[in-house]
């Protein structure tokens, strides 16, 4: 798939085969990561990857009372938790750009995996203080977000249905909500 038709057709996934994740991909979807730019280059993103399935099962029991919400990622067959060491954040504007960076980071991963046939989903819903000892994470990371990754089950779950449209997942806003052209 190039550019253009990944982006285009990428969409969240949340039903995955069993199938893991091939060694070529992760490796591919992790370099993605870690060629990404950021704010001074301080590349402040880490990434934790779980691909034991008893593990990702406990994780998802670990997520707090909000990240039930997104329970489903105990039968991924892959997880990674996008984390910020905020030790290498810069600040500029009166922004921290650790968020922004790590942010990209994880899209570029994101999108590489949907090249290569692998769905994710950007997950916000997990209590931070409940995974961050759980993953036994150093004191100056901040976790980002979090995705399972794995090949789309054919059938999509009834969860994933009312979340898409709950979401309005298809929607997008209209070009001309967005865009200011200045002359
Ligand atoms: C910052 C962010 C947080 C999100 N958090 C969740 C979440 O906790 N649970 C979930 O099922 N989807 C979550 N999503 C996925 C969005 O619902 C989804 O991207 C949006 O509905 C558009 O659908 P699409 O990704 O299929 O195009 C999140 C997406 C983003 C970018």
């Amino acid at each position: 798939m190039n550019c253009k038709e990944t982006i285009l057709s990428r969409h969240s996934v949340r039903n995955f085969l069993q199938d893991p994740v091939p060694a070529e991909v992760l490796s591919d979807m992790l370099e993605a990561a870690r060629l990404a730019p950021s704010a001074q280059n301080r590349q402040p993103w880490r990434f934790v990857v779980l691909q034991n399935p008893d593990k990702i099962k406990s994780m998802a029991f670990n997520c707090g009372l909000i990240g039930l919400s997104n329970f489903f990622i105990r039968n991924a067959p892959c997880v990674i938790v996008a984390c910020a060491d905020t030790d290498s954040n810069v600040r500029i504007n009166g922004q921290d750009y650790y968020l922004v960076d790590t942010a990209i980071a994880f899209q570029q991963m994101m999108l590489m995996a949907w090249s290569h046939g692998i769905g994710s989903c950007w997950l916000a819903a997990f209590s931070e203080k409940k995974l961050k000892p759980f993953l036994e994470l150093p004191k100056s990371w901040r976790i980002v977000a979090l995705s399972p990754f794995g090949y789309p089950a054919e059938k999509q779950g009834l969860y994933s249905k009312a979340v898409k449209a709950f979401a309005g997942s298809k929607d997008r806003l209209a070009p001309d909500r967005i865009f200011r052209y200045i002359d």
